[in-house]
Order: structure tokens, then sequence, then C-alpha cells
């Protein structure tokens, strides 16, 4: 059983990494911008709301983000492992997850901060854009996700660091090479 925390720049490779991960586990993926994407395809009032936030490539405020958390962690296939992609995502993120834990009595295994330099993923997102059409891979906004990411996310590698259960995988490697690097670094 695993329960996992996945950080990284905007295409790091944590929506691909962590969903073979899963998959290999028989644990779900729960990734908040998957979940948000669905939620603005249906004009739900949750994406109603998250849409013009994720077009500019900022957060949605907090409060959209923690309540579906809150519901999706207690759900049944969830109680025997999980896997987190992009969620926390600041440190009151981190904080109420923190919180949210200890009162359902479990606890994070491991945070996985995937490893890549800006302009690889700037790379990859640009060429993800142009083939699927994803209305947050141009470049501008690409940049700015990354500026997002420095400013607010960053800091939980040391929040994560100081509590002892961070690992670090080099994420540009071939797909298959980093899932090797990621399944012996939550071994340990
Ligand atoms: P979210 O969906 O979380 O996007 P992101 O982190 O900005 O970036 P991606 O998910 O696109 O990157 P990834 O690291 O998962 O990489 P992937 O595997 O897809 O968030 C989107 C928006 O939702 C946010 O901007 C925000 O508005 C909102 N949001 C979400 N969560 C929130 C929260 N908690 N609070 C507030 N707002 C929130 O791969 C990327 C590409 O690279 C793919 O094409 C893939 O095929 C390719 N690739 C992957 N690995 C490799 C490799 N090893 N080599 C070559 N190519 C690779």
């Amino acid at each position: 059983m695993s329960r996992l925390i996945f950080l990284g720049v905007p295409g790091a490779g944590k929506g691909t990494q962590a969903a073979l991960l899963a998959e290999s586990q028989g644990i779900p993926h729960i990734s908040t911008g998957d979940i948000l994407r669905a939620a603005v395809k249906n004009q739900t009032p949750l994406g109603v709301q998250a849409k013009g936030f994720m077009d500019a490539g900022n957060l949605v405020p907090d409060s959209l983000v923690i309540d579906l958390i809150r519901e999706r962690l207690q759900e049944p296939d969830a109680l025997k492992g999980w896997i987190l992609d992009g969620f926390p995502r600041n440190v009151p993120q981190a904080g109420f997850l923190e919180q949210l834990l200890q009162e359902i009595n479990q606890s994070c295994d491991r945070t996985v901060n995937l490893d890549v330099a800006d302009e690889v993923v700037v790379k990859r997102l640009v060429e993800r854009g142009l083939a699927s059409g994803r209305s947050d891979d141009t470049e501008d906004t690409i940049r700015h996700r990354l500026q997002v990411y420095r400013e607010q996310t960053e800091p939980l590698i040391a929040f994560y660091r100081d509590r002892g259960a961070l690992v670090t995988v080099n994420g540009d490697q071939p797909m298959d090479a980093v899932t090797t690097a990621l399944k012996a670094a939550i071994a340990v």
C-alpha cells in the first residue's frame, strides 16, 4: 500500500508516472488538474468557477480544491492508498492536507519530487499544446505556470524535506527509465 504525493514543475511527468504507478499498485490516481478539467468540460459549477484561473495559468482558489480532496480521500477506493498529483500546490493546501490526514488516521509515505529543467518542460508542453489543444499549453501561459510554481509550489519541497519524507527523481529521462527510478526511490 502506498500513499504518495507527486511534486514537480508543470510538465515534469507527474500525471504520466502517477497513472502508471497507481495502476500497477491498484490504487487511485487523484489529479486535481484532471478533476478540474473534467468539471470545465462538463460546465459544472466547479468548472465554471475554475475555468478563468486555469486558462490564465493561475491556481484556482484553495476553497475549490480543498473540499474536493476531503471527499475524494474518504471514498472507499482511497482507503487502501492513493497518489496525489497536483495537490497540494501551496503551503496552505499542504497544511490542510496534514490536518485532514490526521483526522482520518492516515499518513503520507513519501513525497516524490520529479526534477526536470524549465526549458525541457516548456518544449514538452508546447508540443502537447499543439497536439491536444489544451488551453493552458501555450508558451506564454506555460512560462506563467512555471512562475506560479516557483512562487507557490516550490516551497513545498522544503516543507516535505523537513518532514523527512521527500525523494527526488530525475524526470528528464525516457519515460520507462523514470518509472524504474521512481519505483526504486519509493521502495527505500
Ligand atoms: P495540472 O493539471 O496539475 O497541470 P500542471 O502541473 O501545470 O502540469 P501537467 O499536469 O500538465 O504536468 P505533469 O507534470 O502532470 O506532466 P504530464 O505527465 O502531463 O494543473 C492545471 C491547472 O489546474 C493549474 O494551472 C491550476 O489552474 C489548476 N489546479 C490543479 N490543481 C490545483 C490545486 N491543487 N490548487 C489550485 N489550482 C489547481 O506530462 C506532460 C507532457 O510531457 C505530456 O505530453 C507527456 O507525454 C510528456 N512527458 C511526460 N514524461 C516524459 C518524459 N519522461 N519524456 C518526454 N516527455 C514526457
